[in-house]
This record gives C-alpha cells, sequence and structure tokens, in this order.
C-alpha cells in the first residue's frame, strides 16, 4: 500500500503483524493476550484494501517485540501475516510465522469430557495436524473455525 493510502500510522517502535487474513484482526490480538490492559498503544486495520490478499487485516501494537515463537501460533488463523518488528520507524526485522508442532494454552477442547475441561490444573495441549489440531489428551481433532476455540480464560 502507498503511502497516501495509508490508514494507520507508522510506528515507532513495536510490531506490526501485517498480510492477516481478512476479518481475524481481533482473533489475532486474543491469541496474543493483547487487550491494552498494560497500556500498550495497539492499532487495528479490518478489511484494508491490498494488492496481494484482496483484503487484508493489520495489527500494530507499539513498544512490544513479539518472538517468533509467540507469533507462529497466529500462523492457524492468519497463515499469510507476516511480522515486522519495527524500531525507530524502520522495519529492523521481517519474519513469517511457521506452523507449530504443539499449541500450548491457546485453545480449549470441544470435549466436554476432556480432562482438560475437569477444571484438573492442567493446561491444553494441541499437536497441530494436516487438517487442522488434534487434542493431545483425548484426540479430539479442531478442524474448522480454530478462532471460535479460543480458550477464554
Ligand atoms: N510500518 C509501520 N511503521 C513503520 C514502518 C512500517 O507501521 N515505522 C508498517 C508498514 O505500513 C507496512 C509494514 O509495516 O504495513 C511493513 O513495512 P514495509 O516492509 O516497509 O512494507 P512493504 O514493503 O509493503 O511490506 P511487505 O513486503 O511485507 O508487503
Ligand atoms: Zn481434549
Amino acid at each position: 500500500m502507498s503511502d497516501h493510502q495509508l490508514r494507520v500510522s507508522k510506528i515507532r517502535n513495536g510490531t506490526v503483524i501485517d498480510h492477516v487474513t481478512g476479518g481475524q484482526a481481533l482473533n489475532v490480538l486474543a491469541i496474543l493476550g493483547i487487550d491494552g490492559s498494560a497500556g500498550e498503544s495497539v492499532s487495528v486495520g479490518v478489511n484494508v484494501p491490498s494488492d496481494r490478499l484482496g483484503r487484508k487485516d493489520i495489527v500494530k501494537v507499539e513498544e512490544r517485540e513479539l518472538s517468533q515463537s509467540e507469533v507462529d501460533v497466529l500462523s492457524l488463523i492468519a497463515p499469510e501475516a507476516t511480522i515486522n518488528i519495527i524500531r525507530e520507524y524502520e522495519v529492523a526485522e521481517k519474519l513469517r510465522v511457521e506452523r507449530p508442532d504443539l499449541v500450548t494454552g491457546v485453545l480449549s477442547c470441544p470435549n466436554h469430557n476432556c480432562i482438560t475441561n475437569a477444571n484438573e490444573p492442567v493446561e491444553s495441549k494441541f499437536e497441530v495436524v494436516d487438517d487442522g489440531v488434534r487434542c493431545t489428551y483425548c484426540g479430539t481433532i479442531i478442524r474448522k473455525r480454530i478462532a471460535e476455540h479460543l480458550d477464554a480464560s
């Protein structure tokens, strides 16, 4: 997007999560646990025009540099996302999200009888498989709409 089309201002320091699948920006924030409660500045663009994707979302988090392991879980809902670490207004690093092998503590298992839903101190754990994610404890597979299984707690 050229500068005269910029909808969200450039940031000085922080992380820009770009090329997010249209409509997934708020799920990106939920997965990362970013809700503004720490006083961080967060800007979100939803369904902005993109040459590559047609429509995309974009998330800018100031004064926070996300790590590769923090962003990899985003591949489940935004596989095309590019992560830009910004320092003094310049893109200092550009990362791609990579599909992780395991997702721990982010999703909740849809099986009500699963040990992870039994008020036991057991963190949810899903193995990433070809067609979705598979609960390590009970084998339930979540295939579609993974964001609807975000762990609210
Ligand atoms: N950006 C920002 N603040 C800065 C620098 C960059 O918000 N100080 C944003 C840009 O608006 C863009 C993203 O970070 O959305 C990546 O910047 P850049 O690599 O310069 O843009 P492109 O070349 O368009 O990126 P790509 O090749 O990933 O499409
Ligand atoms: Zn389970």
